[in-house]
């Protein structure tokens, strides 16, 4: 329910404007309050009249309305909801938000705001994949702005491919996670991601191709699904979501101390790469060729293993414990055997072979092991696979009984 919440619903130009109307019956059925915003290229698709209709109060329109702004400047509107949303948001509203422009109300209104901003884009296809509108994403993903869709299917041009606005229902979904309305509401789930490093000596380390993208889109997709989420990270090239904890680490050793300090957790994913090994005669100053020949002999112990060392707590284990597998033969084996070597309720394994492309790359696909047996999943983009893990995670904390059986609708 969003019972009292007040949202700012900017509607762009796009054939997809029309839902926006579905959206805002959809929001008033669960008694959100909701105040429209129509840009010029917005009237072209639905009119103002249908719009303040469906939504009960004024639609507002040009920036420079006197009479709005002795009624209701545009910094106030800005400012008196609990939520700015931008559906449908066109490629031109997008990359005039990354700009930071204000050259019209809508524009105006997302850059006065000091609300969460939920965005869900819809365009041609092509338009949506040009590098451009994606830089255009980047950047509003850095600056915390949240997105919703777009969906792949056929579109209104006749092209196939990414660019639908998402359903009215998943847009109204996403806003009830960010009002902290969501089914993960109140659970605490603790994320371990990236690489570790572990030192050789001050300038040398050992560590792996972990780009940490799984972690942060499954801690992007817990977080939307209204989770205070912890993100333990080793140095990662991709960069940590906004919205969550984030706690830093290098080695192994630290990233086991982090966890134990974030626990308690309700649910506990441990995607991180961790190194098996550190080097126990780390040198204290760069380590030299002598001349000899003769390369340094390092000398290894093994690090905790931290999923296990978890998922074998006795006080302050999590309902739900998952791991991953990263194999690049017999994946379905290796990883059954793993689930049962480290204690843990699920395994999601994935061939990480440099064929697959899977490691470093924007893709996964996965096998979800536990208990009940194996169940493939496509080959999905990685917040794709975040999404219906997280789906899971949040349907298996709904029944804490059926951690062991994955179930729901992935
Ligand atoms: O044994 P392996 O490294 O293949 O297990 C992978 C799973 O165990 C991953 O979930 C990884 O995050 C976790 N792991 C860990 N601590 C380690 C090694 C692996 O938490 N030292």
């Amino acid at each position: 329910m969003l019972t009292g919440k007040r949202i700012l619903l900017i509607i762009s130009g796009g054939i997809a404007a029309y839902k926006a109307l579905d959206l805002i019956r959809r929001l008033r059925e669960r008694g959100a309050g909701v105040t429209p915003v129509l840009t010029r290229a917005g009237e072209a698709f639905v009119t103002p009249l249908s719009v303040a209709a469906i939504a009960g109060e004024k639609c507002y329109r040009a920036l420079f309305d006197l009479t709005d702004e002795a009624e209701m400047g545009h910094i106030e509107l800005s400012r008196a909801a609990d939520l700015v949303v931008v559906a449908p948001a066109s490629a031109d509203l997008i990359a005039r938000m990354a700009a930071g422009q204000a050259d019209d109300l809508a524009s105006t209104l997302l850059l006065a705001t000091d609300k969460k901003v939920l965005v869900a884009p819809s365009m041609n296809v092509r338009m949506w994949l040009h590098p451009a509108t994606q830089r255009n994403i980047a950047v509003l993903r850095g600056d915390d702005v949240r997105f919703v869709g777009p969906d792949e299917g056929d579109m209104a041009c006749g092209e196939y491919g990414p660019g639908r606005m998402a359903e009215p229902l998943e847009i109204v979904a996403a806003i009830e996670a960010m009002t902290g309305e969501g089914p993960l509401k109140g659970r605490h789930v603790l994320i371990t991601s990236g690489p570790t490093q572990e030192p050789i000596d001050p300038v040398r380390y050992i560590a792996n191709r972990s780009s940490g993208a799984q972690g942060a889109a499954l801690a992007r997709a817990l977080r939307d699904l209204g989770a205070r989420v912890t993100f333990v990270t080793g140095p990662a090239r991709e960069p940590s979501p906004g919205g969550v904890d984030v706690v830093p680490v290098v080695t192994a050793r630290d990233m086991l101390a982090a966890v134990q300090a974030a626990l308690p957790a309700d649910a506990a994913i441990f995607a991180a790469a961790v190194a098996d090994w550190h080097v126990t005669n780390v040198s204290g100053s760069k380590m030299k060729k002598d001349g000899s020949g003769r390369p340094p002999a390092l000398e290894f112990a093994e690090n905790p293993d931290i999923l296990a060392h978890v998922a074998g707590l006795k006080k302050d284990r999590p309902a739900l414990v998952v791991g991953f597998a990263a194999e690049t033969d017999d994946v379905e084996a290796h990883a059954a055997a793993k689930l049962v070597r480290k204690g843990c309720d699920w395994i999601v394994a994935n061939d990480v072979s440099p064929a697959t492309g899977i490691m470093g790359g924007g893709e996964n696909a996965v096998t979800l092991i536990s208990a009940a047996g194996a169940e493939n999943w496509p080959r999905l983009p990685k917040d794709e696979v975040a999404r219906r893990l997280a789906a899971r995670v949040a349907a298996a904390l709904r029944k804490p009984a059926d951690a062991g059986a994955p179930g729901g609708d992935a």
